[in-house]
C-alpha cells in the first residue's frame, strides 16, 4: 500500500521530487528524510492535510508540529516577530538540527499545527533531499517525526515503513539520517530563551551564540511544560528499558543475576562494554564518538523489538555536549528507571 521512492543524491530525482510536491499540494502526507530523523510532512496551511499526520501517527492533538522551510524569507509570513537572539541562532544553526519557537502570525498555518498555541516551531533542515523538496514545494511543511506516537523516532525509511506501512501513501528513502536525534528546540518567546528539547545543537553551542538559556541542564518534564510533546511516553521499545552507568563497579554482577533469574538481557552500549553479561548486544559504536552514538541509538532501541528479550539495559552518559540529548531520550525510554 505504501510506496517507497528511493532517491539517490548522485542521480536525477526530478520526477520523484515532482511526485512528492504534487502529493503535498493535493493535501496528502509524505514521509521524507531529514538530517535528524525522518519526518511525516503535509502542507502546514491545510488543516485537513495536517489532520492526516495526527491520524497516521495516532498523535495526541495537543502536541504541536514543527513547520519546515527552505529559505529564511519564508519566515516573514509565519513568525510575527523574530527576536535578535533567535535571528543570531538561526544564522548560526540553519540549515540544521535546530528549531526556533516564535510568536505565530495568526492564520499563517492551520490551527492544528500549533495545537492552538500562540507560537510556532520553525526549522530549516540541512538534508539535501529535504531542502530540495521544501524548495520545490515552496510552501511551509508541517512535519513531526515519522514514527507511531510513543515509538523511537525513525532514522531510516524502513523504520518509517515498520510503523506506518499502509497508513501513508509514500515514503521518500534518502538513506539513513546522519544526526539521529531530533532537533534542538528553543523557545524564543520567553526571555532568556528556554531550551525545551536538547539535540545535536548542544546547550554549550547555544549559550555561545545567545548567552544565558533557561530550562537547561537536567531537563525534566515539569521544567519544560511548554513543549507539549515532552510529557508523553517516548522512544519506548516493547521490553522495559533500564539505564546503567556501565563502567561502575557491580554492574556485571547485576546483569549476571538478572540472567540467572531467567531474564534475557539486551545490552545497548558502546563497544567497550561488550564484555559485560548479555544475551544480545546492540552496538552504538566507539566510546567517545558522540555523533556516532547519537546516530545509532534509535535504530538500536528499535532492533530490540526483533529480539526475544525481557529487559533492555542501556548505557548512561555524562550530561554534557551530546550526552545531554542522549540522556534526555534514554531517560524517556526508561521512564527514568535505573538498573
Ligand atoms: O528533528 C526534528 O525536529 C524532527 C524532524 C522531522 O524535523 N521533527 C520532530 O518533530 O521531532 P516532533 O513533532 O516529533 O517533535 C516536535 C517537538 C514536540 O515536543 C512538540 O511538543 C514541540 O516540538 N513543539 C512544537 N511546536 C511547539 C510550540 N509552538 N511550542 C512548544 N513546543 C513545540
Ligand atoms: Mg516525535
Amino acid at each position: 500500500m505504501t510506496k517507497i521512492l528511493v532517491v539517490d543524491s548522485a542521480g536525477d530525482n526530478i520526477e520523484s521530487y515532482a511526485r512528492v510536491v504534487d502529493k503535498w499540494l493535493a493535501g496528502d502526507v509524505v514521509a521524507f528524510p531529514t538530517e535528524t530523523v525522518y519526518g511525516l510532512g503535509a502542507d502546514a496551511r491545510n488543516a485537513e492535510a495536517v489532520a492526516k499526520i495526527f491520524e497516521a501517527k495516532s498523535r495526541p492533538a495537543d502536541n504541536p508540529l514543527i513547520v519546515h522551510i527552505a529559505e529564511t524569507k519564508q519566515l516573514q509570513g509565519i513568525a510575527a516577530s523574530v527576536p535578535k537572539k533567535a535571528k543570531r541562532a538561526m544564522d548560526a544553526f540553519w540549515p540544521g538540527p535546530f528549531t526556533a519557537i516564535l510568536p505565530v502570525v495568526s492564520g499563517a498555518v492551520a490551527e492544528n499545527v500549533t495545537a492552538g498555541l500562540s507560537t510556532v516551531g520553525v526549522r530549516m533542515p540541512s538534508h539535501p533531499v529535504a531542502r530540495e523538496l521544501l524548495k520545490q514545494a515552496g510552501i511551509p511543511i508541517a512535519a513531526p517525526s515519522a514514527n507511531r506516537s510513543g515509538k523511537p523516532s525513525p532514522t531510516s525509511a524502513s523504520h518509517v515503513a515498520e510503523d506506518l506501512d499502509g497508513r501513508i501513501p509514500l515514503i521518500v528513502d534518502g538513506g539513513p539520517a546522519t544526526a539521529g536525534l531530533e532537533s534542538t528546540v528553543v523557545d524564543f518567546s520567553v526571555e532568556p530563551p528556554a531550551l525545551l528539547r536538547p539535540g545535536s545543537v548542544t546547550e554549550e553551542m547555544l549559550i555561545a551564540v545567545v548567552g544565558e538559556v533557561q530550562g537547561a541542564g537536567r531537563l525534566r518534564e515539569e521544567q519544560a511544560p511548554k513543549a507539549p510533546g515532552m510529557k508523553y511516553t517516548h522512544y519506548a521499545p516493547d521490553a522495559p528499558v533500564r539505564l546503567a552507568f556501565l563502567e561502575e563497579d557491580g554492574v556485571a554482577e547485576k546483569l549476571a543475576r538478572l540472567r540467572e533469574a531467567g531474564r534475557r538481557v539486551a545490552l545497548v552500549a558502546v563497544e567497550e562494554h561488550r564484555g559485560l553479561p548479555h544475551d544480545a548486544f546492540l552496538s552504538l559504536g566507539k566510546a567517545g564518538d558522540w555523533a556516532g552514538i547519537s546516530r545509532e541509538l534509535f535504530a538500536a532501541l528499535r532492533a530490540c523489538n526483533q529480539l526475544d528479550v525481557d529487559v533492555i539495559v542501556a548505557g548512561a552518559y555524562p550530561r554534557e555536549g551530546l550526552g545531554q540529548a542522549l540522556m534526555n531520550r534514554l531517560e524517556k525510554a526508561a521512564g527514568g528507571e535505573y538498573l
